[in-house]
């Protein structure tokens, strides 16, 4: 199996067609997975076949776009099994791939838990399974075995490669199938995945966290810190050129420690100076970056490089150094503040975009101003803002002085109110002028407009047809709505 790294789909295909499901399945993978996805294949038709019409499935995605590139390969596997994907719950096979980074990503999975259960009542041989970061978390497996025993499949994110094997175990037994791992070293190659869009694409560059900041789940759910082979990054990139693709976006939970733990040590830098030479690639994004890691070498490749795009995520969480150092975040106002300067001396036209915790425990009435400072001299394009949600098993859980909710709702207010007013403002910096976008879609509510992105990450409607998806078009910004423009294109 040697140089066959990142297939199509349809190769992976002909790889699954020759699989003999009259021997065992292979110990190794990814073939031990086309095995299962060709013994599920059998399964799925059988059943197809009994109830006359194709097996379908649907797949929600909560979360960040981590998630959302696991499903796009959940997606991948699906369709090799023969489940043809559907958009709505009324499904055979409905999945949740769930978050945990806030309260409220857990509550809304068990409210639409309730409405599955209802539609399972009327369809008995509906699978329901649940993956992602929120099955990680020991407490909730216990919940969803006592109180929702409907669910038939529970698995975590460290092994969503064995989705088809899961499925598999699933679709022989009656009973809750459970397979979570603590962590894992493992990064398996090679599986399909099916896209959302045809000209843009995520691609994980690393998975896990080792930052441990004190209010945040992510470590614990996504294991420790690896990164991919730079190797395996430029084949799937380039593949997804050849496919294509665009656009890329560059995923890990802290970009800027890129190559650290790899067996030749590369920077995040160096990797980004490679993908920039894969000819046909036209767009570079990714996410997240964390400030304390964020190198003059990455500056110095941003400002040089033609397909990087003017937008930079670097989140703040608190303009207070005393909360700053409570989170864990190992840097301090005034070094986030010399970073950003040093960011738009070299890259004037670059947006800043950011993410903000408010009501950290003991966050101080001054500790909340120097946090709307922050905002005040950065001037973001646009800001994330969350309140604080406790977090069981994180340090910042068990810390002191946890803010009344009518304290923090009131800061928030008050934040999001100079996040907005400096956003428009930021927002509408470019009116009148010509800049390129990507056309990504039609507009829902007029079919006349095209929706386009800028390279700042902002939003352009323009009128168009849809032959222009995918493809890159000058437009001239005549309007600023907020935080989207209307445009003219002029070619
Ligand atoms: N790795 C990324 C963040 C991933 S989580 C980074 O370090 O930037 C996305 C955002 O969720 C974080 O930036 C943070 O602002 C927010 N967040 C994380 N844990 C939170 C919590 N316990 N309460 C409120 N917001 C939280
Ligand atoms: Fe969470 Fe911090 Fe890791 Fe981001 S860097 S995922 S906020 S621990
Ligand atoms: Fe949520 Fe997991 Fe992403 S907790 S934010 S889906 S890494």
């Amino acid at each position: 199996m040697e140089n066959t790294t990142l297939l199509f789909n349809d190769e992976i295909e002909k790889i699954i067609d020759a699989m003999d499901l009259s021997q065992e399945a292979p110990v190794e993978e990814p073939q031990r997975q086309y095995w299962f996805m060709k013994k599920a294949r059998q399964l799925v038709k059988e059943q197809s076949e009994k109830l006359g019409r194709p097996l379908t499935a649907n797949i929600t995605t909560f979360g960040c776009q981590m998630n959302a590139r696991d499903s796009e390969k959940l997606v991948g596997i699906l369709e090799r099994m023969g489940y043809v994907e559907v958009s709505d719950e009324n499904a055979d096979f409905v999945i949740y791939n769930t978050c945990t980074v806030r309260e409220n990503a857990n509550l809304r999975v068990y409210g639409r838990l309730g409405y599955l259960h209802s539609l399972k009542k009327k369809n008995p041989h509906m699978m329901i399974g649940l993956c992602g970061c929120m099955m990680q978390e020991p407490q909730v497996v216990e919940k969803l075995k006592k109180s929702y025993s409907f669910v038939n499949l529970i698995f975590g994110t460290h092994n969503i490669y064995k989705f088809a094997e899961l499925v598999v175990s699933s679709l022989l037994s009656n009973r809750m199938i459970i397979d979570i791992w603590k962590d894992t070293d493992k990064i398996v190659e090679d599986l399909p995945v099916e896209r959302k869009y045809p000209f843009k694409s995520g691609v994980n560059i690393m998975f896990g966290c080792n930052n441990f900041c004190s209010y945040c789940i992510v470590p614990y759910v996504r294991g420790r810190e690896r990164s991919r082979n730079p190797k395996d990054i430029i084949r799937e990139i380039e593949r997804l050129v050849k496919d294509g693709v665009v656009e890329v976006m560059l995923l890990g939970q802290n970009v800027n420690s890129y190559g650290k733990n790899l067996e030749e040590p590369m920077t995040f830098a160096q990797l980004l100076t490679e993908i920039e030479k894969i000819e046909g690639l036209k767009r570079i994004r990714f996410m997240t970056s964390h400030p304390k890691d964020l190198s003059d070498e990455l500056i110095e490749v941003m400002k040089n490089s033609k397909k990087i795009c003017k937008h930079l995520h670097l989140p703040l969480q608190s303009g207070s150094s005393d909360i700053l150092q409570k989170m864990n975040r190992r840097y301090d106002k005034e070094k986030y503040l010399n970073l950003v300067e040093k960011i738009r001396t070299a890259i004037p036209d670059i947006s800043l975009t950011t993410d903000i915790i408010v009501g950290f425990p003991g966050e101080t009435e001054e500790d909340f101003l120097e946090t709307v400072d922050v905002v005040k001299k950065v001037r973001y394009d646009s800001a994330f803002t969350f309140i604080y949600s406790k977090r069981t098993g994180t340090p910042a859980a068990v810390m002191e002085n946890q803010i009344p909710e009518d304290v923090v709702k009131d800061r928030f207010n008050r934040l999001l109110e100079t996040v907005q007013t400096i956003g428009r403002e930021m927002s509408a910096r470019d009116t009148g002028k010509v800049m390129e976008v990507l056309v990504e879609e039609q507009n829902s509510q007029d079919k006349h407009l095209m929706t386009g992105r800028l390279s700042n990450n902002l939003l352009v409607h323009f009128e168009g047809d849809t032959s222009l998806i995918g493809q890159l078009c000058q437009v001239r910004l005549d309007e600023c709505r907020g935080f989207y423009y209307m445009g003219t294109k002029v070619g």
